[in-house]
């Protein structure tokens, strides 16, 4: 079975995914600061698919902390979604975005590099394509006009991993999040309850 690491896998989208992975055999490990998101999101996830996953409470720009994560499990894969995402938060807190964004991103793929990790999904953004008029698609030139700094570590991330000898799976874009990751539909009654609640949790200004 195959072991991934979601960055952020208490939030909006990660728990989602750790719901669908569980749901296709795979062996999900979730690490959240719980900057954004709750211990209770582990019961529900339980609920949901009787499996209660492997949950580790730390910021990943803890690089001692990350490690250990990694030397305690043998991770396939990674899917980094822990980050701050508010568009107009960022404008007013901008080196709390760079901070996290940025030194979150860099200690992981140091750590994954140390470990030999080599499969990355990276959670970006629409705002990496600026101020450009739709339609956009993954050709679109990214870069240009951002008009936010959380934007900006988005784009620079994106740069960054480029760099980095890690096969990229994919760069997960919000034209492809907002048409794919709009919540799955439960199978029970419960888990649509579930996702009504992650929708209301989920603040307004998402991007
Ligand atoms: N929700 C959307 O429509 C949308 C669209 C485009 C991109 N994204 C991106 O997808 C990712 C997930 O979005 P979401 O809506 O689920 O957000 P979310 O806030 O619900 O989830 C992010 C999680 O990351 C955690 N986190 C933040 N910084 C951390 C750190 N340094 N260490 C450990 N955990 C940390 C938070 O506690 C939270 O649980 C984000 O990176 C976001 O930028 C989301």
């Amino acid at each position: 079975m195959k072991n991934v690491l979601l960055t952020g896998g208490m939030g909006y989208i990660g728990s989602h995914t750790a719901i669908e992975l569980i749901n296709n055999k795979f062996n999900v490990i979730l690490v959240d600061n719980l900057s954004n998101s709750s211990r209770d999101v582990l019961e529900k996830i339980e609920r949901i698919t009787d499996i209660k996953p492997k949950f580790y409470e730390l910021d990943i720009r803890d690089k001692e902390g990350l490690e250990k994560i990694f030397k305690d499990n043998k991770i396939d894969s990674v899917i980094h979604f822990a980050g701050l995402k508010a568009v107009g938060e960022s404008v007013q807190d901008p080196l709390r975005y760079y901070d996290n964004n940025m030194i979150s991103s860099i200690t992981l793929l140091e750590t994954m590099k140390k470990f030999a990790v080599k499969e990355l999904v990276f959670s970006s953004s629409a705002t990496v394509y600026g101020d450009q008029k739709s339609p956009l698609d993954e050709s679109s030139q990214t870069g240009v006009g951002i008009t936010n700094p959380y934007g900006q570590t988005k784009f620079m991330i994106e740069q960054i991993i480029k760099g980095q000898p890690i096969q990229i799976r994919e760069l997960v874009k919000d034209i492809v999040m907002h048409s794919n990751w709009n919540l799955p539909i439960f199978p029970t009654d419960e888990g649509d309850a579930i996702a009504s609640e992650f929708l209301l949790e989920d603040d307004e200004e998402e991007v």
